[in-house]
């Protein structure tokens, strides 16, 4: 049977959705951008995985160092959470140059961005955080500005205007963007070298979370810390947060020591299941594989079940779903991968009943 509804628009046309406020999400919170700052890496050694990234980076740097030069302009693209704002500081830490901070969003005018270019110094780095969203007038003065450290400065309105050639000291623009797909290839082809950052491995994730609990001054055994890693839906920022939740639960109802143990209960009372599925999550597929028979059925359709938006559905919980191989998007709707039976504990209609037992989702 097919349940499909109305045809999907590409989720590019449509306005993002603001970020839920779940354990999982990978959008920073108020409280993460408190503690993130403490627990950014200061230097390409202490950043942790992204191996290639960071051998690429490093050689761009250290032969710009010993030319003296200015360092080439980065582009780093990657989904929320994965170190872009991180490692745009190291690069200026790498540099030993000082770092400006601004974004797409915030630069509404060209006007904005003369001003913020013309008053760099030599060698600085200027951070461009959602570059993909700056406005159209900005982003042609910033190609020059990117290849020729010039930019015209219009003064006047109407046919007596005039465009006043400024010289710029050389710089670094870092740009980043967790949508690399949307930066017009003129803009993109100015970058010297871009990075793609990589959803991360359960292995670093443990390194990464074993780092913060030293930083935070938590005790945590070897098996915690994977426990907590196999949860962080490949990403950083959600290791540490998860690391907090787990650190809280660990001090009011334990020792303080975060065990396997520990963290599964922990993770369990905030619905993070073994693999880093949330309430949301589980309700999706639930929807899909109980009432749906597993699909094909149509993104609408499937939202109602939930009682969600669909854009609620369709970007916050779909992403890592069919990341992780438990749905797939097929033109005749969403259907259910044979994992998602698997993970859910349930048997397929059809299948041979063989001893399927249930799956402890919480590891507990
Ligand atoms: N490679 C890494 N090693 C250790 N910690 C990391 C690493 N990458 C990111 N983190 C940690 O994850 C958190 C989030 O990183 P960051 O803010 O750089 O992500 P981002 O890519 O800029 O996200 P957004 O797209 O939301 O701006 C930071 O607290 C940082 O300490
Ligand atoms: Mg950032």
């Amino acid at each position: 049977m097919n349940w499909d509804d109305t045809a999907d628009t590409p989720a590019d046309e449509r306005p993002p959705v603001p970020p839920a406020e779940r354990l999982v999400g990978s959008a920073a919170d108020r409280e993460d951008q408190a503690v993130e700052a403490a627990l950014r890496p200061k230097d390409l050694g202490e950043f942790i995985g992204q191996e290639k990234v960071r051998e690429q980076l490093d050689l761009v740097l250290r032969a710009a160092r010993a030319r003296g030069a200015t360092a080439d302009h980065v582009l780093l693209s990657g989904a929320p959470g994965l170190g872009k704002t991180t490692l745009s500081m190291i690069i200026a830490a790498e540099m030993g140059a000082p770092i400006r901070i601004t974004s797409g969003p915030a630069i509404q005018h060209a006007g904005d961005l003369a001003a913020i270019l013309s008053s760099l110094q030599e060698g600085e780095v200027l951070f461009l955080d959602e570059i993909h969203r700056m406005s159209r007038p900005a982003e042609e003065m910033l190609y020059m500005a990117m290849e020729d450290f010039r930019v015209d400065v219009i003064v006047g309105k109407g046919p007596g205007a005039t465009a006043i050639p400024l010289e710029l000291p050389p710089f670094t623009l870092v740009g980043a963007t967790t949508r690399a797909g949307l930066l017009p290839p003129p803009l993109r082809d100015r970058f010297g070298f871009t990075a793609h950052m990589e959803f991360y491995e359960p292995r670093e994730l443990e390194r990464v979370v074993h780092r913060s609990a030293q930083l935070l001054d938590v005790g945590i055994e070897t098996e915690g810390a994977a426990e907590i890693a196999g949860r962080s839906r490949g990403t950083p920022r959600i290791a540490n947060r998860l690391l907090r939740r787990v650190r809280d639960y660990a001090q009011v109802k334990a020792d303080g020591v975060i065990t396997r143990e520990i963290a599964a209960a922990a993770l369990a009372v905030y619905e993070v299941d073994a693999r880093g599925l949330d309430r949301l999550d589980r309700a999706v597929l639930e929807a899909l594989l109980k009432l749906f028979a597993g699909g094909p059925v149509g993104l609408s359709t499937l939202a109602v079940a939930v009682g969600e938006e669909r854009e609620t559905v369709e970007e916050v919980a779909e992403p890592f779903l069919v990341r992780e191989g438990l749905l797939a998007r097929t033109p005749r709707g969403r259907v259910a991968t044979p994992a998602a039976w698997t993970h859910l504990g349930l048997t397929p209609p059809g299948a041979a009943t063989s001893g399927n037992g249930q799956q402890d989702l919480f590891g507990t």
